[in-house]
């Protein structure tokens, strides 16, 4: 297996938390972060109001675990508010109301209060538009969330940021440079670090919001390929106005039009055989 991010997953599932990141030696990563097991993401009759407009329209969805799925409709639609209350970054929003429910399982997202939302965002990763790398140097940013979350160790620290930036493909670029300001790393590195920062905390869903526009095609393209391989350990939702990209990498769609979910299913059959008409309008550019 070629993938050291599914070994180290396998070796942490076989091992119960004890993480052998070499041969020789043996850390405890990350036991505090146990993986829930059938937790899926769905929305029941969610509605959004922003100071009395009405966002999101009765938006009831299931987002399938293990798949990359598709946010996808024109701008000012929604998606990114739909985005927002899987993490419930909602709350940020001055005048929002909310009501329906946003489930994790059977957590509800949209009740949860203090520690609980704590534990949900770190559950519910978000890699956003444009990178954001903290100000500071790229090993903190990689294990930022690991500390908030109380692991503090060197050793077990190192490990994460190792292993972490090699999920990404970063760590040979960034091996010998690890204390230096992650604000010095290229828009594209700057993105791959936010995702192994995203990583570090061991997410179930990633949430992903046009995190390739600000990217040149090349950076953009190996976001995408990570996010391909990523989806054997992690679900994957991303926003994207980019039709072409969620036909090269989505599984699942959901296609939103004013507030609504007109359409969701597997890609192949949004793409191939849409059954709405809005839909197959807007996949044939009559509107974007
Ligand atoms: N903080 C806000 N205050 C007022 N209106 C907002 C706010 N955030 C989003 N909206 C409105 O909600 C609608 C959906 O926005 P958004 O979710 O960002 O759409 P998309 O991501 O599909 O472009 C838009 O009409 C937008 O103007
Ligand atoms: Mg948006």
């Amino acid at each position: 297996m070629s993938n050291p991010l599914k070994q180290l997953i396998l070796r942490y599932k076989r091992n119960k938390g004890e993480v052998a990141i070499n041969s020789r030696k043996s850390f405890v990563v990350n036991s505090k972060f146990p993986k829930l097991e059938n937790a899926q993401l769905s929305t029941q009759n969610l509605n959004v109001y922003i100071n009395g407009a009405h966002i999101l329209k009765d938006v009831t969805v299931d987002i399938p675990r293990n798949k990359i799925t598709c946010i996808i409709g024109p701008s000012g639609c929604g998606k990114s508010t739909l985005l927002r209350t899987f993490n419930r970054l909602t709350d940020t929003t001055e005048g929002v109301k909310i009501t329906g429910d946003v489930l994790l399982g059977d957590r509800s997202i949209t009740k949860a209060s203090g520690t609980e939302i704590t534990e949900l965002r770190r559950n519910i990763g978000l890699v956003p538009q444009k990178p954001c790398p903290l100000p500071m140097n790229i090993y903190a940013n990689v294990v930022y969330g690991c500390r908030i979350h109380g692991i503090h160790g060197r050793s077990k620290l190192n490990a994460v940021v190792r292993h972490y930036l090699r999920a990404v493909g970063l760590w040979d670029e960034v091996k010998d440079r690890l204390r230096s300001p992650a604000a010095r790393l290229s828009i594209g590195q700057q993105q791959r670090l936010c995702l192994a920062r995203s990583l570090a905390v061991e997410p179930n869903y990633l949430l992903a919001d046009e995190s390739t526009s600000a990217l040149d095609p090349i950076s953009s393209r190996t976001i995408e390929e990570l996010f391909v391989r990523l989806k054997e350990e992690y679900s994957i939702v991303m926003v994207t106005h980019t039709l072409r990209q969620a036909m090269r990498i989505a599984d699942y769609v959901v296609f939103m039009y004013l507030g609504e979910v007109i359409e969701a299913g597997e890609a192949q059959q949004i793409f191939r055989n849409p059954q709405k008409e809005l839909t197959q309008r807007y996949l044939k550019g009559a509107f974007s």
